[in-house]
């Protein structure tokens, strides 16, 4: 009898959530597809967090001299990649929206004990072109070379919003900015790289990209705009980029190589405002790894000999691992490469104007 009545409860505060919704019942079945599909991943990407904890790891070397740009980085992952790229003695140039904040960080890691490295703290706000065109310009008057950029900035869920360019923000932020960076800075990145050590462009992305598709017809997922799947589009079209770049820049002998990094699930303000952080705000803090732990693998790929010369990789807990067979297609990869170009009227990639 109470097992009735409690199923009679939540039918009926389904079809309530239903209703109050004004979402077509099509947009409500994706998006209990994209619930399922993402509880799965998640709950296996936290399984292989702690199966391959014993590989997450890297010793950290000198590299004295090294320029890097990280996009974000003063909360989250990136403020523990910003920790030990100044361990390892570089200059961090970091692109963020709160320049008093990014400021702020260096006194923090000198109280910390950190006396190698140096920060410069530009304004950045990735998801607007004209913002990353004027970062990229104050770089370039400061720096010839640039050894390694780290396409960290990210955002997760939330609701449909439009950048200024008319882009959704995921897209917008997590790859369409970046791409632009990337194009932007490839000539200092270029300057820097030696056969023996190239410099790296490492893609921040993420497991929830085995979620995606590429929607050429309507990249802004405007129509039927379910978050989950934006995310996913967002993080696979990384990964495309990641492998299609790097065997452009092998063709022509470029010392420069791309990696993709999936840092684990970690937890951080990432997480703020999901179901999950609602409902159980406990279990990140429980079974998540930690921002430090989240920011191993990317420095692995930034800074490893063993990556030298293994460009347009995945890496997870300091491992290549494989990506969805969607992200190996080459027709793919072309296609989003071509369309991105289109979108943002570059014609030479990598020219760097
Ligand atoms: N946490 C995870 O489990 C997980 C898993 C897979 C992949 N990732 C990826 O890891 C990356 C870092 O995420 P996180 O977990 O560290 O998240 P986080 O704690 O929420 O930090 C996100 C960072 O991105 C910056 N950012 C967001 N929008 C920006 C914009 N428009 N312009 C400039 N900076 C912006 C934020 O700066 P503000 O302070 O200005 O907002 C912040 O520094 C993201 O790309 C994310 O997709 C994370």
């Amino acid at each position: 009898m109470i097992f009735l009545v409690g199923c009679t409860i939540i039918i009926l505060l389904t079809v309530v959530a239903i209703v109050r919704s004004k979402k077509p019942l099509k947009t409500l079945c994706k998006e209990a597809k994209y619930d399922l599909v993402y509880n799965y991943i998640g709950s296996r990407a936290i399984l292989q967090d702690i199966i391959m904890r014993g590989s997450n790891k890297i010793e950290l070397s000198l590299k004295s001299g090294k320029n890097a740009i990280i996009t974000g980085g003063t909360r989250g992952i990136g403020l523990e990649v910003i920790r030990m790229l100044l361990k390892s003695d570089i200059n961090v140039i970091i692109g963020c929206r709160n320049v008093k904040q990014g400021e702020l960080l260096l006194q923090n890691f000198r109280n910390d004990g950190i006396k190698s490295g140096n920060i410069d703290v530009i304004n950045l706000d990735i998801s607007v072109m004209d913002s990353v065109r004027n970062f990229a310009k104050t770089v370039k008057e400061k720096y010839s070379t640039i050894n390694y950029l780290i396409n960290n900035a990210g955002i997760m869920f939330g609701p449909y919003i439009e950048t200024r360019d008319g882009y959704e923000s995921q897209f917008s932020t997590n790859y369409l900015g970046h791409f632009l960076l990337t194009h932007l800075t490839l000539p200092l990145l270029k300057a820097a790289g030696t056969k023996e050590e190239k410099s790296r462009i490492v893609n921040v992305s993420s497991c929830a990209h085995i979620a995606g598709e590429i929607n050429f017809d309507d990249i802004n997922n405007r129509h039927g705009y379910i978050a989950g799947a934006a995310y996913a589009q967002s993080k696979m079209a990384q990964i495309l980029f990641t492998k299609y770049l790097d065997k452009l820049l092998q063709i022509e002998e470029a010392n420069v190589q791309v990696h993709a990094v999936h840092p684990g699930i970690v937890n951080t303000d990432l997480f703020n405002g999901t179901n999950l952080k609602k409902c159980m705000p406990l279990i990140p803090s429980l079974i998540f790894k930690s921002p430090l732990k989240g920011a191993v693998p990317i420095i692995y790929a930034c800074l490893s000999p063993y990556l030298e010369g293994k460009g347009g990789t995945y890496i997870v807990n300091c491992k290549v691992l494989a990506t969805s067979n969607a992200t190996d297609s080459e027709v793919l990869q072309e296609e989003l490469f071509n369309f991105t170009n289109k979108l943002l009227n570059i014609t030479a990639f990598g020219s760097g104007d």
